[in-house]
């Protein structure tokens, strides 16, 4: 840090230099809880042996399909599963799919793993969804299909992904593993598309432990999504395509239908703690909060706010604006975390020989981070978030 910059009276009264902190107890980005009705279906699975899948897997698909706005649902044993079973159901080898390099790694890694040409398209700025401008400008006639996710819990722009997909002959996956009861235009996210898969791993809005899910309007594809799930069987023994074993136990589907009937609540209550912080940030120079894309209901999976570079001092170097700004949070006490640190064409697995970086996509993985949303967070939690960020920016200001 220079010299001039440590010695602002705001920067020597933060936590970091020796300031009294703002929460004295950190606040924690991700707080993962089961209540009473949670364990005691699970053990009521437990006590009656019948652990793997069956009566409440089923009971959980149908809810989760109802809920998400899709006529039916696949479970399975987690969201990377989920996608490669929906990949599995729709591509062949050696089919090319646009796939957006802004996401996590399971969006892309699956289409590899089912044999798939990647074509990597850039982000929106604002929504950080895929950039369906891009993505049309990177069509062949060789594209089948568009993967794009739901990122942070905002769903992406549906219309130009269902217009591009019309227009040439695409088949859409959506990943929602970070979007459960996102909604698009009124509807649950579940209704768009050819296949939309979710997580519950313990982080994410709802959780079964591991889990995932596939909810699909066609039922021919409903049907190979539950061939892929158990050994490619169409009928007992009979295996007539090459399968897995991704099915959920019944233990799993059992929490997922009692943290399914919360999520309701869980979610609007990471709407209104958006809505909270959202007016905090309104004050806050140089800090962005996330936007919801035209018509969409976010989820919130996590709030991930925009960094503008310029409106602070330069970091030491090496180091980031978001390196400093992120140091300085933790010490006030809010615990912060970076998704992505790079971008999937930046990543060892991605950056072969002739890769086309997306240049959003690695703004973005330099000048995102994540503050706390979730549904446990206190009116005086979220307050002390708000005034945290307020105290670091104004003391690292350009
Ligand atoms: C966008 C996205 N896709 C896929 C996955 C994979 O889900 P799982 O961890 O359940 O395999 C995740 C999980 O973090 C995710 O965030």
């Amino acid at each position: 840090m220079s010299t001039a910059l440590s010695q602002r009276p705001e920067v020597q009264s933060l936590a970091l230099h020796g300031g009294t902190p703002v929460a004295d107890e950190k606040i924690q980005l991700i707080a993962v809880r089961l209540d009473e009705s949670d364990i005691n279906a699970a053990l009521e699975v437990m006590r009656s042996g019948m652990l793997a899948q069956g009566q409440r897997v089923m009971a959980f698909e149908e809810s989760f399909a109802a809920v998400s706005g899709s006529k039916h649902a696949a479970a399975c044993a987690n969201g990377t599963c989920a996608l490669q079973l929906a990949y599995g159901g729709l591509l062949e080898r050696g089919d090319e799919v646009l796939c957006p390099a802004w996401t996590y790694v399971a969006t892309a890694s699956m289409l590899e793993a089912a044999g798939a040409k990647i074509v990597w398209v850039d982000a929106d700025p604002v929504t950080y969804g895929i950039d369906v401008a891009d993505a049309r400008q990177k069509t062949t006639d060789k594209t089948v299909a568009i993967a794009a996710t739901h990122l942070y819990g905002n769903p992406v722009d549906i219309d130009g992904v269902e217009k591009l997909a019309v227009d040439k002959g695409l088949s859409v996956v959506y990943d929602a593993a970070q979007a459960h009861l996102a909604t698009y235009k009124g509807r649950g996210i579940g209704a768009f598309g050819d296949a939309v898969t979710y997580s519950f791993y313990p982080t994410k809005n709802m959780t079964t432990g591991e889990g995932g899910m596939v909810t699909t309007n066609d039922e021919d594809l409903l049907g190979k999504l539950r061939a892929l799930r158990s050994h490619g069987e169409s009928a007992k023994y009979e295996h007539s395509t090459i399968g897995f074993n991704y099915r959920m136990t019944d233990l799993e589907g059992a929490i997922g239908v009692e943290q399914l009937k919360r999520l309701p609540q869980y979610t609007q209550r990471r709407r209104e703690n958006a809505k909270a912080l959202d007016t905090m940030l309104a004050s806050i120079q140089g800090l962005h909060a996330p936007t919801p894309t035209d018509g969409a209901e976010h989820a919130y999976h996590l709030y991930a706010i925009r960094i503008d570079e310029d409106a602070f001092a330069k970091p030491e170097e090496g180091k980031t604006v978001r390196d400093m700004l992120q140091t300085a949070l933790h010490a006030e006490g809010v615990a912060t975390a970076v998704h992505y640190p790079r971008s999937l064409t930046r990543q060892p697995v991605f950056d072969r020989p002739g890769v086309e970086h997306q240049p959003v996509s690695d703004r973005l993985s330099r000048t995102l981070i994540c503050v706390p949303i979730h549904q446990y967070l206190s009116e005086l939690q979220l307050s002390k978030v708000g005034e945290a960020l307020a105290k670091v920016a104004s003391a690292y200001r350009a």
